[in-house]
C-alpha cells in the first residue's frame, strides 16, 4: 500500500512544532541543489535544526547527508535553507520530495529559490558552467503519473487544477540578471525548459535527443516538485540550473557523463552563483515581502 500523503494537519503540526523551536519567521525559503550548499553557510544569525528532531518531517536516507533545516539571516532578509532535499530517485514518494515546501508554506514563506546542477541538452545556446533561468519546465515525472499533487487536496493550500504556465517569476529573473550584470557575470545567464527526468540513470543518447525534440534545454532529477507545489502554495518562485555538464547525444562518444564532472563544475560556479543570489534576495525582497491575498 502506498504511504499516504501528509494531510494538512500533519504539515501544520510540523511548522508549529518548528515555530516554537525558533523565533525567525522567514519569508524566503531556499533550496541548494548538488554541490550548491553552501548558501546555507552564507546565512548569519543561525539556527540550525535536524529533520530527524523535528517530528513528521521527512528524513534523508542517504548516508552522511542528515540534512536540516538553517534558519537565519541573507543580508537582512530572514531565509530558511534546506541543507539536504529529497530527491525521488532516492525512493521517495514524489510527494514526499516537495512536503518542506507546504511545510515553509505555513512558517510564513513567500518566495522560494530552487537550484540544480543540470545537463544542458540545448548545446546551441549552453555551454558548461551556465546559470539558466529556468522559465519553463517539462514535469515528465509528473505527466507520466507522479504529480506531487495526486492525491487528496487541501483547498488551503491551493487549487485542485493549479495552472502551471506562470511558475516562475519574470520579476524574480529580472532581479536575478540585474545581479548577474553587477557581478559581471551577464554572459553566463541563459535561459531555458528544465525537463526533469526520474534518474537515478543520465539519460541515453535517444532519450536525449527525445527530450531536445520535445523543447528541453537542460535536464535534472530534482527541483519540478518543489516547484510546482511552492507555486499551487502561491508563493514567487525562482529556479537556476547550474550547466554542469553538456549530455552527450552521440551514441558513438566514448565519454560519459559522471558524478564527479557534475560536482566539479558546480564547484566552480558555485561562489559565482552564491554571490548572484545573495544579491537578488537583496534587491528582490519587495517580491515576496507581501501580505495574503
Ligand atoms: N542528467 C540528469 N541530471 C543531471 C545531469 C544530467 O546530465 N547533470 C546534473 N544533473
Amino acid at each position: 500500500m502506498e504511504e499516504e500523503k501528509y494531510s494538512y494537519d500533519k504539515i501544520k503540526d510540523i511548522a508549529d512544532y518548528i515555530q516554537s523551536r525558533t523565533s525567525q519567521r522567514p519569508k524566503l525559503g531556499i533550496i541548494c541543489g548538488s554541490g550548491l550548499g553552501g548558501l546555507a553557510d552564507l546565512l548569519t544569525d543561525t539556527q540550525e535544526m535536524d529533520y530527524t528532531s523535528i517530528p513528521g518531517f521527512p528524513v534523508t536516507t542517504v548516508k552522511g547527508h542528515g540534512g536540516k533545516l538553517v534558519f537565519g539571516k541573507l543580508e537582512t532578509v530572514e531565509c530558511v535553507c534546506m541543507k539536504g532535499r529529497f530527491h525521488f530517485y532516492e525512493g521517495y514518494p514524489i510527494w514526499k520530495c516537495a512536503a518542506p515546501v507546504q511545510v515553509m508554506k505555513l512558517l510564513g514563506v513567500k518566495g522560494l529559490i530552487v537550484t540544480n546542477a543540470a545537463g544542458g541538452i540545448n548545446s546551441a545556446k549552453l555551454n558548461l558552467g551556465d546559470l539558466m533561468l529556468i522559465t519553463d519546465h517539462i514535469n515528465l515525472v509528473g505527466v507520466t503519473g507522479n504529480n506531487p499533487l495526486r492525491g487528496a487536496n487541501d483547498e488551503r493550500f491551493g487549487p485542485r487544477f493549479p495552472a502551471t504556465n506562470a511558475v516562475y517569476s519574470k520579476d524574480l529573473q529580472e532581479v536575478f540578471r540585474k545581479a548577474a550584470d553587477d557581478q559581471g557575470l551577464l554572459s553566463v545567464v541563459k535561459e531555458g525548459t528544465y525537463l526533469m527526468a526520474s534518474g537515478p540513470t543520465y539519460e541515453s543518447p535517444a532519450e536525449l535527443k527525445w527530450f531536445k525534440m520535445i523543447g528541453a534545454d537542460a535536464v535534472g532529477m530534482s527541483t519540478v516538485p518543489e516547484t510546482v507545489v511552492a507555486s499551487y502554495c502561491g508563493m514567487v518562485v525562482l529556479g537556476i540550473s547550474l550547466i554542469t555538464n553538456i549530455c552527450i547525444v552521440d551514441i558513438e562518444s566514448t565519454d560519459t557523463p559522471n558524478h564527479a564532472e557534475v560536482l566539479e563544475t558546480a564547484n566552480m560556479r558555485a561562489k559565482d552563483l552564491l554571490n548572484i543570489v545573495r544579491l537578488t534576495v537583496r534587491w528582490g525582497q519587495h517580491l515576496w515581502n507581501i501580505e495574503d491575498k
